[in-house]
């Protein structure tokens, strides 16, 4: 089966064709960073319009690169939430028509779903069960995944979500929008030993995360520090330690608690280099296995809603012929597809 896989739920407009026998024929991104970097963050309106402006071209552009023409579509996918209402709505409709007018399946893909199952795309992917870390901008969670559908949350953010905190600690350090990257790459001027942020949430058991605290921390080192480039740099290194190790020290306690031998880190903040190299280090002393895509498939794209609908479709399931978005969808109230068993 080869589906059309369709991404707008929030700032980034993704395309891409999945084939099952195939693999992944091409696929295409357009960012709309520079279009809200002067508002320091997504405006939904604009974001809604430009994916109007922009799905159209993307979809009949990576159609060309896959070599596939509208005829070799046999289903297509959609992601239905959660996110923007608006920016979803452009992708639903689309989708939704576009394989009713082919008269093939159409089915609405969550948005976390896709992210969970990115590192399918790799050329050696994980295996169900495994313990997933998903780190994106809207979301931060730990989920015990035992194979399509399946999933049970161990633990989530209170609060902000990981990337939300990179965003607007960057923001206060003075970095343009998008946040997450840009105090990356400032952090690794910083010297690590210069501040010390708390790691919340790590003094008591339970695998639940809370960011908000980090970003008032960083807003006092801020007021206090920042006159010089180097102070920034320091509180961007502090910083994104304690994240990473935060992270490190819940998806330890993940391991231990589910015995799994499979970690998989997933979403936009998955493409951050220390966080890799630290959970790789995890893993490695805990003989565990470990997974994530390339950079590309962490943040927002088209792959891995195709892949995920994919999968979804070859098990039967499909939409009606009607429009629906879910801005908020908790991503244990999905169920394995029937055909799945
Ligand atoms: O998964 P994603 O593309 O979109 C959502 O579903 O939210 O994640 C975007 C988030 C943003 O907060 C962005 O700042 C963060 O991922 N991000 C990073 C890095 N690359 C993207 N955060 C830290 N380091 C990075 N290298
Ligand atoms: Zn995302």
């Amino acid at each position: 089966m080869r589906v059309l896989g369709i991404e707008t739920s929030c700032d980034e407009t993704g395309v891409a064709v999945y084939d099952a026998a195939g693999g992944l024929l091409a696929h295409g991104l357009h960012s709309q960073a520079a279009l809200h970097a002067i508002y320091a963050g997504v405006v939904p309106e604009l974001a809604s319009r430009d994916h109007v402006r922009k799905l159209l071209p993307l979809v009949n552009r990576v159609l060309q690169e896959a070599g596939a023409g509208l005829g070799s579509i046999g289903g297509v996918a959609y992601t239905a939430g959660p996110g923007l209402a608006g920016a979803l709505l452009v992708g639903a409709t689309f989708g939704r028509v576009l394989a009713y007018a082919l008269n093939v399946p159409a089915v609405a893909v969550h948005h976390m779903e896709a992210h969970l199952l990115a590192p399918m795309l790799e050329p050696d992917p994980p295996e169900f069960p495994f313990v997933a870390l998903l780190v994106s901008g809207g979301h931060t969670m730990l989920v015990e995944v035992r194979g399509l559908g399946r999933y049970r949350i161990l633990g989530e953010s209170l609060d902000d979500a990981a990337g939300e905190a990179f965003d607007k600690t960057a923001t206060l350090l003075g970095l343009p929008y998008p946040g997450g990257p840009a105090l990356a790459e400032l952090a690794r001027r910083g010297d690590a030993g210069r501040f010390r942020f708390p790691r919340p949430m790590t003094d008591r058991p339970g695998l639940d995360f809370s960011f908000s605290g980090l970003k008032t921390f960083a807003l006092n080192a801020v007021r206090e520090h920042a006159s010089d480039v180097q102070s920034r740099a320091d509180i961007a290194r502090a910083f994104e330690e304690a994240v990473v190790d935060t992270l490190a020290i819940k998806c330890r306690r993940a391991i231990e608690q589910t015995g799994t031998g499979t970690l998989v880190l997933s979403g936009g903040v998955g493409a951050n280099q220390r966080l890799r190299e630290r959970l790789e280090a995890l893993a490695k002393s805990r003989g565990v296995r470990i997974c994530y895509p390339q950079p590309a498939l962490c943040t927002d794209n088209g792959a891995m809603v195709a892949y995920a609908g994919c999968q979804r479709l070859m098990r039967g399931e499909t939409e009606p012929p009607k429009i629906a978005i879910r801005a908020r969808w908790p991503l244990d109230s999905l169920r394995a597809p029937a055909a799945a068993g």
